[in-house]
Formats: structure tokens, sequence, C-alpha cells
């Protein structure tokens, strides 16, 4: 119902040459942060002769976009509440079946890099979090017979040293390092095939994940694969109820927020194409709630 298709399609080609001739990462950060706010400020100037359903959805829409930050990115919040926050995200995914989703989004990929190779597919996960899910990625890929080897990374020291311990403590081979998104100047170019990142794209700004793409894809050799929250307003009614029962407070402060920063599919795509420069890039939902961006290394094409 927040997705604004008709709406902003209309506008994507003519924003991707405005906004497409870029030299440098740093131009690339600045040129999609105007994209995307250009896009915005202007919807409901293109939304005006539509039906009065479509303009009262961009009006609250518009109400709803907030820059406000969520409690996880202040770099100076107590480490025990951010840990706190992520083990209340855990606890979230694992009710609504979040890993076993993304596991089943991330399947075919794999399989298809498997037959294409005949080796190891190697996945490295960013913003890791609780790193349950690359936990799980590698848990699951064994049981299904899959050649697959893990490594999930974070920005904060504090999240990658729970995640080793979780990962010694379960016998898993899960190798888990700090490591900032947005430069990955360190990792070996193809040192992987698949950059995954899950449900903390609305975190960063446009210009910031389309850095990410754009160095995921230098150190991926086939694919970057983003999935989080589709913007909606169906899932107002899900995440602060799951805070209340959780009774975390910390935890229904973040998720209010994130509801109010999640990017609808176009501007996903929008962000995908002008990182890559390529038309590679497919944006889907995923049921029950999710959006999901791929966008492929040219070379995999
Ligand atoms: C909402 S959590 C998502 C955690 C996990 N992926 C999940 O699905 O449950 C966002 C994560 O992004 C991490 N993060 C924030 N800034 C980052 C950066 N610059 N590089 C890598 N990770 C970052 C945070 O530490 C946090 O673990």
């Amino acid at each position: 119902m927040l997705q604004h298709r008709v709406v902003d399609q209309q506008v994507l080609l003519q924003w991707l040459e405005r906004y497409g001739h870029w030299n440098n990462i740093s131009e690339l950060e600045q040129l999609t942060n105007q994209a995307v706010a250009q896009l915005r400020r202007t919807r409901s100037q293109r939304a005006a002769n539509s039906s009065w359903v479509r303009r009262l959805q961009v009006g609250l829409d518009a109400l709803l976009l907030t820059d406000q930050l969520e409690y996880l990115d202040m770099p100076d919040f107590d480490p025990e509440r951010r840990v706190g926050i992520i083990e209340g995200l855990h606890r979230f995914n694992r009710w609504v079946f979040a890993y076993q989703r993304f596991y089943r989004i991330l399947k075919p990929l794999i399989q298809r890099r498997i037959l294409e190779q005949g080796r190891t597919v190697r996945v490295l996960e960013l913003a890791s979090g609780s790193g349950a899910f690359a936990l799980m990625l590698a848990q699951q890929a064994i049981q299904d017979g899959l050649d697959v080897e893990v490594t999930g990374s974070d920005y904060f020291p504090e999240h990658v040293e729970a995640c080793r311990l979780k990962s010694s403590a379960t016998g898993n081979t899960v190798q888990f390092q700090v490591l900032n998104a947005f430069d990955l100047s360190e990792v070996t170019e193809d040192a992987y095939d698949l950059v995954v990142v899950t449900q903390s794209i609305h975190h960063f700004s446009p210009g910031k994940v389309a850095m990410m793409i754009h160095q995921s894809l230098r150190v991926a050799s086939m694919a970057f694969v983003g999935i989080d929250g589709q913007r909606s307003l169906g899932l107002y009614a899900v995440v602060p109820t799951a805070g209340v029962l959780m009774r975390a407070p910390d935890f229904i402060h973040d998720g209010v927020i994130t509801l109010r920063k999640f990017y609808t599919e176009t501007e996903l795509e929008l962000i995908g194409r002008l990182a890559a420069r390529t038309d590679h890039v497919n944006v889907r939902t995923a049921w029950p709630g999710y959006s999901v961006l791929t966008v492929s290394a040219s070379r995999a094409c």
C-alpha cells in the first residue's frame, strides 16, 4: 500500500539518466542521495492527477517518512542495550520464521552457482547482528547437501564477539569478522560468490546503500542480495505488538522507526541501478513482508 509503483516507475528512467553519471564512490553517494530525495520530493506532484486513494497513500507516507535515528544507529548508545535490541530482533525473526524465509530466497542462487562452478559457494553476510542467520544458513546448507562456506560480519565488535561465541558453542564453522559495510577495500576481489545483507538496508542512507552495493559487486563474483522489510502499513500491526509481548521498549522504539524508514521497491531499484550501472537489477516482494533486491555482478551474467 505504500509502494507508489505507478507514480514512481514513470520517472525511474529519467532519474537514472539524470543521476547515473558518476566518476568515483563519493560522487555515487551524493548523487544517489539526491536522486532518492528528488524522487520523494516530487511524488505528491506526480500523484496530483491520480485517484484520491493514491493521493491519500502518498500524503500519509510522506508524514510517516522520518530521518530519526534508531538506538542501534547511535554511536554512543549503551552497548548492552544495543545487544538487547539485536537479541529482541532475533526472537522476532524466529517467531516469524524469517531465517527460513531468507534461506529459501538464497537457496536457488546457491544451487545455480554450484551447478555453474562445481565448487564451494562462498557467502559473505554484512551487518550480521546476532549472527543467527549466518549460522542457520551454514547448518541448513549442510542438511541440504549444499557445499557452502559462510562468513558473517558486523561493524560493532560487541556483536562480532557474541557471534563468535555462539559459533564455537554450536560447533559451527562460520567465521565472523569486524567489517564496515561501506568500506570493503580490505576484502580481495571475487573473494566471495554472494554478498548478503538482511534487515539492515533501511539503517543506511541511499548513498551508503549504493556504496555498499558497488563495493559488494567487486568482492562477489555472482551477486549482491539485500533483503529488508517491505514498506507497508500491515507491519505496523505486527512489529510493535511483538515488542509489547517481549516487554522490550527499546525494540518498540527501533521497530517503529524501522517501519517508517523502509525503502519502497522502486527506490531500491533506483539505488541498485545507480550503484551497478547496469540493469541486472531485480526487486521483488517476498511473502510475508519483505522486499528483495538482487544485483548481479556483470561478469556473472
Ligand atoms: C537491524 S540489525 C540487522 C541484524 C541482522 N542482519 C538481522 O537480520 O537480524 C542492523 C545491523 O547493522 C549493523 N551495522 C550498522 N552499521 C554498519 C556498518 N557500517 N557496517 C556493517 N554493519 C553495520 C548493526 O550493528 C546491526 O547489527
